[in-house]
């Protein structure tokens, strides 16, 4: 990515209904979205020109919202003709869509009742979530010391903004030590998440990843362990002890932005980038492709 910065990008951005110049689209310092996290987005991506998975990505939006107690007052189908509109305006094949939904600027402090919500989707591009180069070989996590919450103390299941907040931290301190990214235990201490993607090990032939309980469901993971059941894998979804980590032979990440990202180390844990991790890699990016590409062989 270039070193411009996000808001002086070209193009144009979906707000509410209208397709306003980028450098227009902006929103007034008291926002509740802003103060108060009230907010939920999404990330999509596109290849050759069709957004992988979109109504799923839109329909999570919705129960994204919902979860945060407000409706979006765009439907489904709104919201996906307006991310397929957009993304041919910017005129890009493979893109990153970001979707995002949040309460406005008519009451300011916790309850929010009347405030308007807001709706927005940009779309820009973004190759590679982690470096390249490192991305094959493995990248490095660091282990983090904030941990996914309780269910009871967070909306988990929503991809609220708030959420990210220990994410930043943890990734940040990650990045100061030369990580590319941070392992986050959940509240019970049991393997939970990386920051921003879900996280696969391989044992004996077998994958294992963590139950989602207490964090996203990405539709990554969901994509990535049908493909593993239809090549015939035993995919194992469940708790998985911290202590379990010294024992497992591959490791890798799941998600929209990191697709799938082998790993080569957890803080003093060593993983192999293996037969498994590169069969379910390449199995990602040809899943990923249009359809009509395919139908087209
Ligand atoms: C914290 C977190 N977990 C998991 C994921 C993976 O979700 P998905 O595969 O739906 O992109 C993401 C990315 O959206 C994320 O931010």
């Amino acid at each position: 990515m270039a070193s411009v910065p996000f808001d002086q990008l070209d193009g144009f951005i979906w707000i509410n209904g209208q397709f306003v110049k980028w450098a227009d689209a902006k929103i007034h310092v008291l926002t509740h979205g802003l103060h108060y996290a009230s907010a939920v987005f999404e990330g999509e991506r596109a290849y050759g020109g069709e957004i992988f998975k979109l109504t799923e990505h839109t329909e999570r939006l919705h129960e994204s919202a919902r979860i945060l107690g407000f409706t979006i007052p765009w439907s489904v189908a709104e919201i996906d003709e307006a991310c397929r509109q957009l993304l041919k305006k910017q005129g890009f094949a493979d893109a990153y869509v970001r979707p995002i939904a949040w309460r406005g600027s008519e009451q300011m402090g916790v309850s929010a009742q009347n405030n308007k919500i807001n709706c927005a989707i940009a779309i820009w591009q973004w190759p590679s979530y982690f470096d390249p180069a490192q991305k094959l070989k493995g990248i490095r996590l660091d282990i983090a010391e904030w941990r996914r919450p309780d269910p009871r103390t967070a909306p988990s299941r929503a991809k609220a903004a708030g959420l990210y907040m220990i994410c930043t931290l943890s990734k940040h301190a990650a990045e100061a030590k030369g990580y590319a990214d941070a392992l986050m235990f959940d509240w019970r201490g049991y393997v939970a998440e990386a920051t921003g993607a879900n996280i696969f090990f391989v044992k004996d032939g077998k994958i294992h990843t963590p139950a989602a309980d207490c964090f996203l469901n990405g539709i990554t993971r969901q994509t990535v362990i049908d493909l593993a059941r239809r090549r015939g894998f035993e995919v194992n979804e469940r708790i998985i002890e911290a202590s379990e980590l010294e024992g497992f032979e591959q490791c890798f990440l799941t998600g929209t932005a990191a697709e799938v990202t082998p790993v080569s180390e957890i803080g003093p844990y060593r993983f192999e980038v293996g037969e498994i991790t590169r069969t379910l890699l390449e199995d990602y990016t040809a899943a990923v492709q249009p359809k009509r590409a395919i139908a087209a062989e």
